[in-house]
């Protein structure tokens, strides 16, 4: 039984994520998704709550995944939960750098592979980090997240203000 590990921040989930692990449960057996419980980046918009009920919503119509957090080395991570590989979504060439050297770092730890699916084209621009700004600003976001997210984000940011 095949298990594919899927991690990211998800500040918040959007339809790139979606894709990308909508086409991973069609490959593995079962799909783990895996948030991060403390982001690096900036503070984080959602918590890991947040973040998880997020995507437990917009996954609920696949049967073989599982969302699930970690805090530490994603690798130990993938060891104590019997994930086989990683799977990373690469949007473009500028992602790519970063994305190797994860991967070959995660593979002299432990071993574990890495596979890099092309996020479909339609995606390739979009980030949360962006969805956030929009949405921060009054913009439009019911093309780039699912609308439970949408509905989300207008309320986080109404309440902000
Ligand atoms: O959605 P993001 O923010 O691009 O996800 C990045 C993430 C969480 C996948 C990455 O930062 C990660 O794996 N962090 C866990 C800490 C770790 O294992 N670091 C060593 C990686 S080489």
């Amino acid at each position: 039984m095949a298990t594919a590990l899927v991690p990211g921040s998800f500040d918040p989930v959007t339809f790139g994520h979606l894709d990308v692990i909508e086409r991973v449960a069609r490959f593995f057996d079962s799909v783990i998704v895996a948030v991060i419980r403390n982001p690096q980046k900036s503070a984080s918009l959602f918590s890991l709550e947040e973040r998880e009920a997020m995507l437990a919503e917009v996954t609920a119509h696949l049967g073989n995944i599982r969302i699930e957090y970690f805090a530490g080395l994603l690798v130990d991570f993938a060891k104590d939960h019997g994930a086989d590989t990683i799977v990373k979504g690469l949007r473009a060439v500028t992602d790519f750098d970063y994305e190797l050297q994860m991967a070959q770092m995660n593979q002299t730890l432990t071993g574990i592979d890495t596979f890099f699916l092309a996020t479909s084209p339609q995606y390739s621009f979009l980030s949360s980090s962006l969805v956030r700004e929009v949405a921060r600003f009054g913009g439009d976001v019911s093309s780039l997240v699912p609308p439970q997210v949408a509905a989300r984000l207008i309320q986080r940011f109404k309440e902000e203000s």
